[in-house]
């Protein structure tokens, strides 16, 4: 077992899929006031999108990445370029519409408090706070994703960041831009190790197309995971992908609704309160409560479920409790030794980072667990999504246990 992060190596390619491009817009202001005109003290612009996001983790671990996607308007382009400075290889397939922009609207609380020195470099990452990459299902907003207790306000009283994140929709996608995105796709499936598709499909795509892109890959030997959620989520174990990587919201909310044939949980094994209460879907669920006892037999039964309707191995992520995984070498619990203070948007995507690289290094489950979910904690501890902070990983990776689940 080591605990640091794994050293460069030519491993082959792994390539990410982000549909949703995004460009991702940080505003970090003093003290926003909702009735007048603000002051922006800094703006950062960067490429966003889970797959984005697992791809920065990858190409900081010295690993070989591609970004692919579809991008599009002047947002695609600074996505791309973007892209290009950060030294990340990229082929986005064009489309006619604009790809959306996410706004994170970082306030440092009164100006009197906010420290000006390190928030005026151009191109720093702001000092805490959510970047809104992703799609707007996972985000989280306000206290519980930006917030943080900041400097004190000049009279000594400490002043609470907080973050709102406002998510475009995104473009409407024509039939044949997603032709010509399906044929790159095969192109480049001749030549990587493994495929990481993540995040929320964009307007006009079909809700199978992850099941789609996972059965595409799978046909040419190269492993899929799935990051995604609601009717991409549920559609997506039909491809049978290597791995599915729902939270445990994402779990609950796909297997509440009426499934697709073959994906809905025998009476006796699925959970009879999300069946019966398929409305409280889409509710926030304390995730505090996710590895209660009724909590972790919950998501282990739905992610037998999803394995059952054709995943290879479902990980379900916890947040601060670590994640439960069923895959077919055994189940398995991994608890993280302490929680994590920071911003939790783009934990799950170092994560899946993780098991990308434990996939194609055919690291053993138990390793490769307790590696990914150390970068999804060492995620928490940096700022912006797609970061990771290497100290927190190398003091959270020895101690986290990985130990056998049973439903
Ligand atoms: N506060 C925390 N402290 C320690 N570890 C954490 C914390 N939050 C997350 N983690 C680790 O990161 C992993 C992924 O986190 P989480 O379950 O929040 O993903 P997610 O909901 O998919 O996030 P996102 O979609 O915003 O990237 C967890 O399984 C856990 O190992
Ligand atoms: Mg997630």
């Amino acid at each position: 077992m080591t605990s640091t992060p794994p050293p460069p190596a030519a491993r082959g390619t792994i390539l990410t899929v982000t549909l949703n491009l995004a460009l991702d817009v940080t505003y970090v202001t003093g003290d926003v006031d909702w009735d007048g005109v603000n002051r922006v003290r800094t703006v950062h612009r960067r490429a966003g999108g889970k797959g984005v996001n697992v791809a920065r983790v990858l190409a900081a671990l010295g690993h070989d990445v591609l970004v692919t996607g579809l991008a599009g308007g002047p947002n695609g382009e600074a996505a791309a370029a973007d892209l290009a400075a950060a030294g990340l290889p990229a082929a986005l397939t064009p489309i006619a519409a604009a790809s959306r922009a996410t706004l994170a609207v970082h306030d440092l609380g009164p100006v009197s408090a906010v420290p000006a020195p390190p928030l005026q470099t151009p191109g720093t990452a702001p000092a805490a706070g959510a970047t809104p990459s992703g799609d707007g299902s996972g985000a989280r907003a306000g206290a519980g994703a930006g917030g943080g207790i900041g400097a004190g306000d000049g009279d000594g009283r400490p002043v609470r960041h907080r973050t709102a994140l406002f998510n475009e929709p995104g473009p409407l996608v024509t039939q044949t831009e997603l032709e010509a995105f399906l044929r790159d796709y095969e192109a480049r499936l001749e030549r990587v190790a493994a495929v990481v598709i993540s995040g929320s499909l964009p307007t006009g795509a079909p809700v199978g197309l992850y099941a789609d892109l996972a059965a595409r890959a799978r046909a040419r030997g190269v492993p899929a995971i799935v990051d995604a959620d609601g009717e991409p989520l549920r559609h997506a174990p039909a491809g049978r992908p290597e791995i599915v990587k729902p939270n445990a919201e994402e779990l609950a909310r796909a297997l509440a609704h009426e499934a697709p044939e073959g994906l809905r949980a025998p009476a006796d094994r699925a959970n009879p309160e999300d069946l019966a209460n398929p409305e409280g879907a889409g509710r926030p669920r304390d995730r505090r409560g996710a590895a209660g006892s009724d909590g972790v037999g919950e998501a282990l039964r739905g992610a037998a479920a999803l394995r059952r309707s054709g995943a290879g191995a479902v990980v379900v992520s916890l947040g601060a409790d670590g994640l439960l995984a069923v895959t077919r070498e055994g189940s398995w619990r991994a608890v993280m030794p302490y929680r994590v203070e920071g911003n939790p948007t783009g934990a799950g995507d170092a994560l899946v980072a993780g098991l990308a690289l434990g996939l194609v290094e055919g690291t053993p489950w138990p390793e490769r667990l307790r590696r990914a979910a150390a970068l999804g904690a060492a995620a928490v501890a940096a700022p912006v999504a797609g970061d990771f902070d290497a100290d927190v990983f190398r003091d959270v990776h020895p101690e986290i246990r990985v130990e056998p689940a049973r439903a």
